[in-house]
């Protein structure tokens, strides 16, 4: 398949190794089912689950047939002894595709498009396409002008993780939220700030303890390379406030 907006192999690999990290840490025991949700033309968890060794199942949900198409077979080549489950649905939809019980949910930065996706409606349509960026920050633009459908968005998805946390019993959930680039171009703050409240929202559904995320936090998978170790790249990727990492509240 040819993808117009490919990834960077490095970042992916450098995401990674902060998921399998925060795992290694954080989940004791053996690891037998995990769920992605929302994994675009990526594979940073893949990287994560072949840095532990994963041998299990993972189930991996994404609206985008192209999108698992794509996963399944960029899976198999770096987890050749895992087996993969695709589940060709929204989230919202996919509950009873999940088993009711499993040891990990991960997530990287997927608020933000599940939002964007909502507004949009034809979100799918358009994700391998050369305008993608463009058509993205037009919806992001117009979407940021209208407070009501923000909230409307924001409560929505909300309840859908909230629904999907109180179904399922799931050992520990990781999700990632950084900053992207645009944020750091003043021009540009609407898909951030609007995810950040959504995530923020979802979050406090979580028991979690920043400190010791933070110490989790503190390494460098690229050693004394400078690029990674920058004030900006530490304050965001490997910021716990950029992450939710814990148990749902009861
Ligand atoms: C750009 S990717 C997310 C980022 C990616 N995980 C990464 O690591 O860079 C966005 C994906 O989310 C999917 N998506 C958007 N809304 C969704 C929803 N409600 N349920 C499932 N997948 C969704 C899209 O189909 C797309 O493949």
């Amino acid at each position: 398949m040819n993808i117009v907006n490919d990834a960077d192999d490095e970042w992916e690999w450098y995401i990674g190794q902060i998921f399998a990290q925060i795992i290694k840490n954080v989940y004791k025991g053996e690891l037998k089912a995990v769920v992605e949700i929302a994994p675009g033309f990526r594979y940073k968890i893949a990287y994560a689950l072949k840095e532990i060794n994963f041998k299990g199942k993972i189930y991996i949900i994404d609206t985008s047939k192209e999108v698992l198409e794509y996963v399944n077979e960029k899976y198999s080549k770096i987890l050749p002894n895992v087996e993969i489950i695709c589940v060709n649905k929204s989230f919202e939809k996919s509950f009873n595709d999940i088993p009711d019980k499993f040891d990990l949910l991960l997530s990287n930065h997927c608020i933000d498009d599940m939002i964007i996706a909502e507004y949009m409606k034809n979100y799918s349509e358009n994700l391998n396409s050369k305008e993608f960026k463009e058509i993205l920050t037009k919806a992001w633009m117009s979407l940021g002008k209208n407070e009501n459908q923000i909230n409307e968005i924001i409560n929505k998805i909300f309840d859908e993780f909230k629904e999907f946390f109180l179904s399922k019993e799931i050992s520990t959930i990781i999700m990632s939220q950084y900053k992207s680039n645009l944020y750091f171009k003043d021009s540009f703050k609407e898909m951030d700030e609007i995810t950040e409240k959504c995530f923020k929202k979802i979050k406090n559904l979580i028991e979690m303890n920043n400190e010791y995320l933070n110490k989790i936090l503190d390494f460098f998978p690229f050693g004394d390379d400078e690029r990674y170790r920058g004030e900006y790249l530490l304050n965001n990727t490997q910021n716990a406030k950029n992450w939710i990492v814990g148990k749902k509240i009861k």
